[in-house]
């Protein structure tokens, strides 16, 4: 495995492969980054991880600071794991260029994560636009864990005529049911044990509303979440996961959405 911290002597790199599949993270690496790792190295192409924590898309500044960071820990496994480039840039490097491609960020932006972390997403698509243009990867490989943020690169990159393809890979979870997170590692046991309650309590609500759609009364839901121990609810949604638009009936292709908090630790998942 192959250290860089700077993007020229990386693209120097590149440039004697065929092409680069690409796992970009924040580090704070768990079981999801490691079943995209893996699915990167089926590729034809060098697998290169970045680790970046990028403080644009962090709508305050605490959350950045107790954002999960092990570096060390990070390389570790990331040696194990065989990947071919470790990418692990400076702010400078990534912020110290004009990008030529404008960043484009759909309307659906705007909606759940997007109306509580304002900002959050103009910062995804900031460096993710700028990682792309500094490796030009063949394939970028997502979680649908954070399906929202993947719509919208995918949005991004279709309207920028990009040639890397994304390969949308499913929510990996923990043996409690609750989708692996970097965030988790701040949830104390006992507040693991909330989260997988509410995993739980919403993934039998969907079954459920399937078969009768007046059983989603949102304000119930969110009181019984309050009862199981969540501290705050963002919000809780069904979205057509095709044009990310708010449901009225069960008749599409749908995922219930929802973000809250647990002291302040804010998780989010889809089902
Ligand atoms: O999902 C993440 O870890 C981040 O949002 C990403 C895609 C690495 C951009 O900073």
């Amino acid at each position: 495995m192959k250290i860089f911290k700077d993007k020229h002597i990386l693209q120097k790199e590149i440039l004697k492969t065929k092409g680069t599949s690409f796992v970009p993270t924040m580090g704070g690496l768990h079981k999801g980054h490691i079943s995209l790792i893996k699915q990167s190295k089926k590729s034809k192409f060098k697998t290169l991880v970045s680790i970046f924590v990028n403080p644009k898309q962090f709508n305050n500044k605490s959350d950045f600071r107790s954002y999960p960071r092990n570096t060390k820990k990070d390389i570790k496994l990331l040696k194990k794991l065989k990947i071919d480039y470790l990418y692990i840039p400076k702010f400078k490097d990534i912020y110290g260029f004009r990008p030529k491609n404008k960043v484009f960020l759909d309307k659906s932006s705007k909606k759940l994560c997007g109306k509580f972390r304002k900002g959050h997403f103009e910062g995804v698509l900031n460096v993710v636009n700028r990682f792309i243009e500094i490796i030009k990867p063949k394939y970028i490989f997502l979680g649908k864990k954070d399906y929202q943020q993947l719509y919208l690169i995918k949005k991004h990159i279709e309207k920028r005529k990009i040639k890397s393809k994304i390969i949308e890979c499913k929510t990996i979870r923990e043996n409690n049911g609750i989708a692996c997170s970097s965030r988790n590692s701040n949830l104390s046991k006992s507040q693991m044990k909330i989260a997988s309650n509410i995993f739980y309590y919403l993934k039998n609500l969907k079954k459920k509303i399937k078969k009768n759609y007046s059983l989603f009364k949102i304000n119930r839901i969110k009181k019984d979440l309050i009862n199981l121990g969540a501290d705050k609810i963002d919000y809780l949604e069904n979205f057509n996961t095709k044009d990310f638009k708010k449901i009225k009936k069960p008749n599409k292709k749908y995922s219930l959405f929802f973000a809250y908090y647990i002291k302040k630790v804010r998780l989010i998942d889809n089902i």
